[in-house]
């Protein structure tokens, strides 16, 4: 369907808080080998677009369908023990074959340049290499996983150096001794400890099917929920996912991402759009109020940038919000600023001023206001205030609503007179704690 420049303006700034706070933060993605048999086209391109909006990218692929086409060719079955290969020499033999031919063909999709085509002008550098230190799984019930390995380490060092140099990194599920042999690697796996040696902010994983409640994808989980859907049942390969998913929040990997990689542009839409489109799962609050820090400056000033321009705050730049930075509470969610408030104490230690409470158009109406001037509250309380003022504008009902009263100029304290704007003229309210 096609888009008018309205909306297309429109949906630009609003995705421009997600490319904020996406930039400089390290993603890790995983996509299967099924998706590399199918055509991935537009995935690379999209990869390639998050690589130019400052993501540090590093890619890790499986190879599971082009390991058994290459086994099938030799009429063997391929062999399982708890859904892990059991890779004897022949199997390693086609693990190499299909790692490295799967390897070439992305790298190949990640350097094309054509004029007219989205990567125009991409000019993309991929790494690959020997970052993965792997050792065999050994004997499982009497089996012999063979040259079935696990992660032993990941060498975080070089691929952060990489990334700091621009690259894309490009992980193939095979990891090597320090003896010289070579393993076979669960692909998620390889993902999960990846992630967590790199303390990415984002695990990714492009799966073959979503989490599904009454036919909706869920579009958040716990730890424990995951844990719940799986003792539910589920197939073999959401089931190997989910595990990796736990794993990861468990070891520190704060954002894990289940994206349904059949619909073109859904990693776009789960990134870039208020409530995406695939399964969040965090291992800290996706939501949580808490006082500011100075890392969260940038997303306030871009909350309160349209309210500057509407004349409902007053403007601040980003030295007085350094400087007043303590005194601010915000809820983040999902790694954005999505509200903020300040409580400023005025110079008699008995009374505080209420400024630049914001909540993002997204998110109004949910008790969010509600929730910080209660906090608020309690804070001036715990403060042994005895009174709390606000200067508004437009909000004046919003205020008297919570229980505040308009107050006169002259009844405030003499460090608030100092403040005040005629020009702003605003109404002056307030509430005794
Ligand atoms: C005012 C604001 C913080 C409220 O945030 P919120 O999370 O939506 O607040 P709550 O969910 O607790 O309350 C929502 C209710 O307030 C009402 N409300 C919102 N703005 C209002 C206003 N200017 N005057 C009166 N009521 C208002 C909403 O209509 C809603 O009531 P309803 O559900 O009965 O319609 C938010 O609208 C905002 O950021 N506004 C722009 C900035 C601003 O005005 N800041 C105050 C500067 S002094």
């Amino acid at each position: 369907m096609p888009i008018n420049s309205n909306q297309f303006v429109n949906w630009f700034r609003d995705s421009s808080p997600y490319i904020h706070a996406h930039r400089n933060k390290t993603f890790v993605i995983f996509f299967s080998g099924e998706t590399v048999l199918d055509d991935c086209y537009n995935l690379i391109h999209d990869f390639a677009l998050l690589k130019s909006l400052g993501i540090r990218l590093v890619l890790v692929h499986g190879i599971r369908p082009q390991i058994n086409q290459r086994l099938n060719q030799q009429n063997i079955t391929p062999g399982y023990h708890q859904n892990l290969r059991i890779t004897d020499d022949t199997a390693l033999q086609c693990v190499k074959e299909a790692a490295g031919l799967v390897r070439v063909e992305i790298e190949a999709l990640l350097s094309m340049g054509l004029a007219n085509s989205p990567m125009a002008g991409a000019k993309i550098k991929v790494a690959s290499g020997n970052y993965v230190i792997a050792r065999p799984i050994g004997i499982l019930d009497g089996i012999d996983l063979q040259h079935t390995g696990t992660v032993r380490r990941i060498d975080h060092a070089a691929i952060h150096q990489q990334l700091d140099q621009d690259s894309v990194i490009l992980i193939s599920p095979v990891g090597y001794s320090p003896s010289g042999e070579i393993f076979n690697l669960s692909a998620e796996q390889l993902a999960t400890e990846t992630a967590i040696a790199l303390n990415a902010e984002k695990l990714i994983f492009l799966t073959e099917e979503s989490c599904l409640e009454d036919n909706q994808v869920i579009q958040q989980m716990t730890v424990s929920e995951v844990e719940d859907y799986l003792n539910n049942g589920c197939s073999v390969s959401l089931e190997i996912t989910l595990r990796a998913v736990i794993k990861s929040c468990q070891q520190g990997v704060q954002r894990v991402h289940l994206i349904e990689r059949h619909t073109d542009g859904a990693l776009l839409l789960e990134l870039f759009t208020r409530d995406g489109k695939g399964t969040l799962i965090s291992s800290n609050p996706y939501e949580e109020m808490r006082p500011a820090t100075l890392s969260d400056i940038a997303g306030i000033l871009e909350l309160i940038k349209p309210l500057e321009l509407q004349g409902l705050l007053v403007k601040r730049s980003r030295e007085k919000l350094e400087m007043e930075i303590e005194n601010f509470t915000v809820i983040e969610r999902d790694g954005l600023v999505i509200a903020c408030i300040a409580l400023h104490l005025m110079k008699d230690q008995k009374s505080a001023e209420i400024a630049c409470l914001a909540v993002h158009k997204d998110y109004q109406k949910s008790s969010r206001g509600h929730n910080l001037i209660n906090h608020l509250l309690d804070k001036a309380k715990s403060l042994q205030l005895e009174t709390i003022f606000v200067l508004s504008t437009q909000t004046m009902h919003w205020f008297i609503e919570k229980g505040f009263q308009t107050s006169h100029f002259e009844d405030i304290p003499d460090s608030l007179k100092e403040f005040y704007n005629y020009k702003r003229n605003s109404k002056i309210l307030f509430k005794e704690i």
